[in-house]
């Protein structure tokens, strides 16, 4: 007997290839899962016709970070118009919409609840499927929006203020993890770093400009878990920084900067090039707003070059949260799963989906 949809085991489902005629094409993708309220219209795999996002940045700023209630309510404000905005710019009717995706988790719950109730509302309106989106699947996606020609196996870096992760991804809805963070994610420790030197929310932005006219050899923090298999370990960094800090409180901010963001990437950029050697990877992708960064772009660049294999680094605003992804990772879904129950709820905890274990098939 045979299925339409693939199992994990043998996804028959590639980007690039047509989807099965009886599948939605048109996808619009809601995202609210943190301080970003973003929208989008992607058609198949990546043609992204609209892309909007409100950042709610300026909001939370003078909390020195995320305040989830907040996030919540401005994301009520806000859904309305950027969806408008996305189906508009996309140059769509209400009607052509033929699937509508939102992140479900991992994520701030009353902000998750916020873009999923709209979403399911907008699917039995519109009379169209509905699909839950795993908001660290849907990250990485985001570099074949850009470049739907990569070749798989790639190891993606994915790396936001709440997550570090090295992921294998061996086809579409087949993941590998490879490592991550024991404790605070790298964006968290840009974050944290910043706040402790008054320097402003978000703070890896601040601490990359400052860097720039820094000595990255100023101060020799520690490289944590270097040479320690694959998962991460930036708290002991952070709180060395802080320590230096008290200590010499004269020392200049952008050296302590540069040297603080020179042993993040460090260890970033030792540890994905150590993993795409070893799991063969034909790639290497950055993902997640710290994939913003301009020395972490710069130096995983150099490392493939020097590894042989292709790099690719998705725009920053692809990189940071946006519904584009959202959308092109709903759209995968939808071939390998089919739409979500309407009662599937939001999850703050929600772990990537089809993570095998193992070392990977020769
Ligand atoms: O992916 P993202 O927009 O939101 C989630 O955390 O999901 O990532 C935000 C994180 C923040 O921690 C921010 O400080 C960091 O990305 N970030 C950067 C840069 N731009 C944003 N970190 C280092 N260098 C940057 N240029
Ligand atoms: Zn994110």
């Amino acid at each position: 007997m045979s299925s339409q949809v693939p199992s994990q085991e043998d996804p028959a489902i590639v980007l690039g290839s047509d989807p099965p005629p009886h599948t939605p094409a048109i996808v619009l993708g809601i995202e609210t899962s943190c301080d970003e309220t973003a929208a989008a219209v992607v058609s198949g795999p990546s043609d992204v016709l609209s892309s909007v996002i409100s950042s709610q940045v300026d909001l939370h700023a003078r909390y020195g970070g995320v305040v989830p209630e907040i996030a919540s309510r401005a994301h009520v404000e806000l859904l309305t118009p950027v969806v408008a905005q996305a189906v508009i710019e996309a140059g769509l009717s209400d009607h052509e919409v033929e699937a509508v995706a939102a992140t479900a988790g991992p994520g701030l719950i009353g902000s998750l609840l916020v873009g999923v109730s709209a979403a399911k509302s907008l699917a039995l309106v519109w009379d169209v499927p509905f699909v839950a989106v795993n908001h660290l699947e849907a990250h990485l996606y985001s570099s074949f929006l850009e470049e739907p020609d990569l070749e798989l196996p790639v190891v993606v870096l994915l790396v936001s203020g709440g997550h570090t992760l090295l992921v294998l991804m061996e086809a579409f809805g087949r993941y590998r993890l490879i490592g991550q963070t024991l404790d605070d994610a790298a964006g968290e420790a840009f974050d944290k770093v910043a706040r402790f030197m008054d320097l402003g929310y978000p703070g890896g932005p601040v601490i990359d400009r400052l860097a720039m006219d820094g000595n990255p050899e100023a101060v020799a923090f520690p490289r944590p878990m270097y040479d320690d298999g694959y998962d991460f370990s930036f708290s002991g960094l952070k709180t060395a920084v802080v320590n230096h800090v008290r200590n010499n409180p004269d020392l200049d901010v952008a050296d302590i900067s540069a040297s603080f963001q020179e042993a993040v990437v460090d260890v970033l950029v030792h540890k994905a090039r150590k993993a795409a050697e070893e799991y063969g990877a034909r790639g290497l992708c950055l993902a997640g707003g710290v994939a913003a960064n301009s020395s972490l772009r710069e130096r995983l660049l150099d490392a493939c070059v020097a590894a042989g294999i292709s790099g690719f680094l998705p725009s920053r605003s692809m990189c940071t949260d946006n519904a584009a992804m959202v959308a092109a990772a709903g759209w995968q879904r939808l071939q390998l799963d089919g739409p979500s129950p309407l009662d599937t709820g939001a999850d703050p905890n929600l772990a990537l989906p089809f993570i095998l274990s193992g070392e990977p098939a020769a």
